[in-house]
């Protein structure tokens, strides 16, 4: 059965009715999909914990919902095609028969090496469909994946091994990326001399690199399945029991583990994948994420796979091996609905036309973009060039912690309107606040972003530190969520995200935490203190930009910029790599001792025309120093 929303005022209606009488209505929804046992209760909400628990004990395996209820109607029909890194190798159609026994395959594998409903299990692979197999064999024997994108450091997947004492890490021998061939079993070898909880580890072979396998630890994924069975009868869960943990960046201090649980996820990622996207039956489907983002989560696997849809899975990177890769594939397979990133429209609009030449992308019936905010020069040349002035933009605004898009256009039936994430999606109550907290009511109106209301795909903690969760989520406004973005609504009703207005930069549509960053950057032995903000960058939305403030001991500054960069992409990763290192005799500071970041910021986006007030810092000099030495012209 089908929840689709087919017109525009069949949206007003539908959110009316989601707005006035919530439990109904996604009781409602919430039908459509197979329950072990019905819930009790739909909802039960408690604002001061705050604890939120949705189809309450109910039961069911989020896995019976992507396979069993498919089989019969659908059992030949193409999963996943999964296309390489290399254009010139063979592809894979994957059917949704055929996913099935490998889940069920992969889940036994696991269940005979000891992993048991409730552990935990890292899953630090590239983008390959063993990767999709692993998530959804943890979901069927109720194993919690914590899938760690394979670009972070071995120090960094360290920290949520031990974070989340993780029992099992699955991963591979290596990773095509581009024309880089990656070490990946090394990493994890590296990761787990720092702990202690890990007891196997099963390797899938994708590159043929050379691997130390431990003896007694480490398993080929090859050998692991051979003698299992492509029958598993899958685990009953708990409508709240966890289905993942997202590890992800904040304001403050490590990054955090995302907790969401089984059955509001399903019905929220299911619901919203086919309403942005209005997906219908033969459509084929591609979101360029990667699995270890929350978007290759909900929309390249959950959503997607519970609507019975044929999802893609892109192994490599758009410029490889040329800068048309991203349209070669869409018309090589004829792609309906595609989804990627601000940063990805924007570093392909830099190489002209002449890469989108030569391909038709007539299949293209939506296309949609995630991640930051979008500006307006990247929507319209995404609009006009790659969906041809004829395919509606969905603008979809979200995050790790809201687990499926919260506001978006619903493809073809809201207006676009460039730039715009325009209107929420039925079930979810967001409200704009002054720093008081007072709703801005009306339109016109900016301030900070909140969701008043809760919705069943919304984070329930942070991983063993429920403390930290109310803390970072409702304490800025109590009772509310507070999303950590500022946003506009228009004189016509519609929102604009503005970007974070705490302490996390957005690079290239990765969030980075500055004191995490700034952490790393503390590890090198000359660095005393550093600060660091985000400024805007063509490509990549913003970069990161570092004040460091170091020892004297004449290495000359080129290489003491080089060597933290590298120790930064050591304990982190590259994508945490600051593009600007700027060595600075000290960091403006009020009396209290905390530093005056907005005058970085406006040093870093190389605007110092109005600077504001100065006049509570302990040292007002220091900003003319530093201005100095940023050489702005
Ligand atoms: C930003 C990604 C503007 C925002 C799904 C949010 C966006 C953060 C948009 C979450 C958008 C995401 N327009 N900004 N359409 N989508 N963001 O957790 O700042 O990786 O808070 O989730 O990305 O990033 P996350």
């Amino acid at each position: 059965m089908s929840n689709k929303i087919q017109s525009l005022s069949g949206y007003i209606h539908e959110y009316q009715k989601s707005v006035n009488e919530p439990e109904k209505f996604w009781a409602r929804i919430a039908d459509s999909f197979h329950w072990q046992k019905p819930w009790d209760n739909v909802l039960s909400w408690n604002n001061e914990g705050p604890h939120v628990k949705w189809f309450e004990n109910a039961k069911l395996n989020i896995t019976e919902n992507i396979f069993e209820r498919h089989l019969f109607t659908h059992g030949d029909k193409a999963a996943i095609i999964w296309e390489p890194n290399d254009p010139n190798l063979a592809n894979k159609i994957i059917s949704y028969r055929e996913l099935f026994e490998l889940t069920c395959q992969f889940s036994n594998a696991m269940l005979a090496q000891g992993v048991k409903k409730g552990d935990r299990v890292i899953i630090y692979m590239p983008m390959i469909p063993e990767a999709a197999v692993a998530m959804l064999a943890c979901a069927r024997i109720g194993a919690v994946h914590s899938v760690v994108f394979a670009g972070f450091s071995s120090s960094a997947l360290a920290d949520r091994i031990i974070d989340c004492e993780a029992k099992m890490v699955l991963t591979s021998d290596g990773n095509f990326r581009g024309s880089k061939n990656i070490p990946v079993k090394a990493v994890v070898d590296e990761a787990l001399e720092k702990t202690s909880t890990v007891e196997k580890v099963i390797v899938c072979k994708r590159t043929n690199a050379e691997v130390t396998m431990a003896s007694g630890r480490d398993i080929w994924w090859h050998d692991a399945i051979r003698e299992e069975s492509k029958i598993n009868t899958a685990e009953s869960l708990d409508a709240e029991d966890l289905l993942f943990i997202l590890y992800t960046s904040g304001s403050t201090g490590k990054p955090k583990g995302v907790v969401h649980t089984t059955g509001g996820y399903m019905v929220y990622t299911q619901y919203s994948f086919e309403n942005v996207f209005q997906y219908e039956q033969n459509d084929v489907y591609w979101c360029t994420a990667d699995i270890g983002w929350i978007t290759g989560h909900s929309y390249i696997i959950y959503g997607p796979l519970l609507s019975g849809a044929t999802t893609l899975m892109f192994e490599g990177v758009p410029t490889y091996p040329h800068p048309g890769r991203f349209w070669e594939v869409v018309d090589k397979y004829e792609v309906n609905q595609f989804y990627t990133a601000p940063t990805a429209i924007r570093a392909l609009q830099a190489q002209g036309l002449g890469p989108v030449a030569p391909y038709k992308l007539d299949s293209l019936k939506v296309i949609g973009s995630v991640g930051e905010p979008i500006n307006e020069e990247a929507w319209h040349w995404y609009h006009d060039h790659i969906g041809k002035g004829n395919c509606p933009l969905v603008d979809t605004w979200w995050q790790t912690e809201t687990g499926g898009i919260m506001i978006s256009p619903l493809a073809g039936i809201t207006p676009n309107k460039p730039a715009h994430a325009s209107l929420p999606l039925p079930g979810i109550q967001p409200i704009i606040v002054d720093a008081e907290g007072n709703e801005l009511k009306g339109n016109n109106v900016e301030g900070n972003l909140c969701i008043k209301f809760p919705w069943p795909s919304m984070l329930r903690t942070t991983y063993g530190d429920h403390k930290r969760f109310k803390e970072t989520y409702f304490s800025a406004y109590p009772g509310m969520y507070f999303t950590g973005d500022g946003a506009k609504r228009d004189h016509d009703g519609y929102i604009r995200i503005l970007g974070r207005v705490d302490d996390v930069i957005n690079v290239s549509g990765h969030r980075m935490g500055t004191a995490e960053v700034e952490n790393a950057i503390n590890e090198h032995p000359r660095v005393i203190e550093s600060a660091v903000v985000g400024f805007p960058h063509d490509i990549k939305g913003q970069g990161i930009y570092a004040y460091v403030i170091c020892d004297e001991d004449g290495i000359s500054n080129e290489i003491l910029i080089d060597e933290i960069k590298n120790t930064v992409r050591k304990i982190i990763g590259p994508i945490a790599k600051p593009d600007e290192i700027q060595i600075v005799p000290g960091l403006p500071k009020t009396r209290s001792g905390k530093i005056m970041r907005r005058i970085l910021r406006k040093v870093a986006s190389k605007d110092i025309s109005n600077l504001g007030d100065t006049s509570t810092l302990l040292n007002p000099e220091i900003v003319e120093q530093i201005i100095a030495g940023a050489q702005i012209k």
